[in-house]
């Protein structure tokens, strides 16, 4: 029978569920289910969440609530929650809202066919949140949009647990995929027509299948034939190596840019933080890297307000941020998550401490941008072009290697050239150029 039903997919949180979002979506267009327009016209609508910080539970909770109503418009609607507040928060949910129908943690996406037949033919709820140690889609292909950049995960799960994250429960052990599965997305990707991947994991350096480690793997990928350039994230500092750098210094297709994320400045924060690494051995690598790599830029997240820091401790993440230069940060208060050890540490930073060292952080953050992005003044990038810009059709947006946004007047270039852009000015996230 020809299926003319239609689905839609909210996704929220991290890359890794845009690539499962688009797994998901390649699920359910294998089944011949069509993709909605909009959320008020599908049948099936799946959240696909994240539980990282309270505030993203928040915002699926408020969607939630807005869903409910559409339900009760447009009864037999199928709610599907998915993704990490599925796997956290699975008996909550099913309490707290009986209208959703499916409630699926990220291991268990391969079910959605047999669990929509049997929910379509109205029973109880679908539940399935059992984490796996070997799953990693193989042999499925996730449905993509248009674009330049795809995503490719290369390694689910995460081991190291930091004692403030939640990751490591709701996404389960590491896993690797293998180098062939991995090689042949890519390949499918490039004769799709993208330039550029990126390969994706919790932890991408931990990355180990048959013998090959993360480097290899890069240096791998680097040689299929069409694509034009390749970035990944996240790297644990702690697996960061001299290997990795030499690949980003030697391998023209690898982006110059590291996503390093620091979160505490101060030993003693690292160490309750589970981090595995000291100040010195963060900043003495991010410095190897920018001498090794030239134009490099490092971009990273930061948590403020975990337990136990004192303003001595916050003045040493101060203290990496002005021996670094971030090009960009993502800045968080932190935020306690049930399960996990930080959660029980009882010497919890006041909010209004939080809230001004938040402010600061991002200040000194904001100038620090402005002046990496400053520098770039003068310089000839190579540009990859995305899209208009957001302020007018009359420009083109694009990406420089290492990854800074760059807006300019349209010449004759389209979607997806790589051409070269000069860089007459420096906003606060925005580069602005000219066609060279
Ligand atoms: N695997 C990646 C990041 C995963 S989560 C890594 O190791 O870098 C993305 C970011 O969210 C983290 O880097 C951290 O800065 C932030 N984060 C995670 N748990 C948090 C919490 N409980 N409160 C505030 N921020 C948190
Ligand atoms: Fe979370 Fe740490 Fe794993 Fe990153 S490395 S996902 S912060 S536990
Ligand atoms: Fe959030 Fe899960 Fe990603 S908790 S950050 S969506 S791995």
């Amino acid at each position: 029978m020809k299926q003319t039903k239609t689905y839609y997919i909210e996704t929220y949180g991290c890359q890794m569920n845009v690539y499962d979002s688009e797994l998901v979506a390649g699920i359910m267009e294998r089944e011949s289910y069509l993709r909605a327009e909009s959320v008020e016209q599908a049948d099936i609508i799946f959240l696909n969440t994240c539980s990282v910080r309270e505030h993203a539970e928040d915002k699926v909770h408020a969607r939630l609530g807005v869903l409910k109503a559409q339900k009760e418009k447009k009864p037999g609607t199928i709610i599907g929650v998915l993704g990490c507040m599925a796997q956290n928060l699975r008996d909550d949910l099913l309490i707290r809202r009986p209208y959703v129908d499916v409630v699926l943690g990220p291991d268990s996406y391969r079910r959605i066919p047999d669990l929509l037949n049997e929910r379509l033919a109205p029973q109880e709820h679908i539940v399935d949140t059992k984490l796996s140690r070997m799953e990693v889609y193989e042999g499925l292909f996730p449905a993509r949009r248009e674009g330049v950049g795809a995503w490719v995960s290369i390694i689910r799960g995460c081991d190291k647990f930091c004692t403030f994250c939640i990751v490591p429960f709701t996404r389960g052990r590491e896993r690797s995929r293998t180098v062939e599965s991995i090689v042949t997305e890519v390949q499918q990707i490039v004769a799709e027509g993208f330039k550029e991947i990126t390969l994706l994991g919790q932890n991408v350096n931990s990355y180990l299948s048959e013998g090959v480690r993360f480097p290899e793997l890069l240096e791998i990928v680097t040689e299929i034939e069409g694509l034009e350039r390749v970035r990944y994230t996240s790297p644990h500092p702690q697996d960061f190596n001299d290997k990795l750098i030499a690949v980003h210094a030697t391998h023209p297709k690898v982006c110059n840019h590291v996503h390093f994320p620091l979160q505490a400045g101060s030993d003693q924060i690292l160490e309750r933080m589970n981090r595995t690494y000291t100040q010195s051995h963060f900043v003495a690598l991010a410095q190897k890297m920018r001498s090794a790599v030239p134009g490099l830029s490092i971009t990273t997240d930061i948590i403020v307000g975990f337990p136990g820091e004192t303003e001595a401790d916050f003045q040493e993440t101060l203290d990496v941020m002005n021996a670094v230069k971030f090009d960009s940060a993502f800045t968080f208060k932190y935020s306690p998550r049930a399960g996990t050890k930080a959660a029980e540490f009882k010497d919890s930073v006041p909010e209004d401490v939080k809230q001004d060292r938040l402010e600061r952080l991002i200040e000194i953050q904001r100038q620090h941008t402005l002046e990496q992005n400053e520098a770039h003044i003068g310089e000839v990038h190579a540009v990859l072009v995305e899209k208009d810009s957001k302020k007018s059709s009359d420009q083109h947006m694009g990406r420089t290697r290492n990854n800074k946004i760059v807006v300019f007047d349209k010449g004759s270039e389209t979607t997806g050239d790589i051409i070269n852009v000069r860089i007459t000015g420096a906003g606060g996230i925005t580069l602005f150029g000219e066609l060279a």
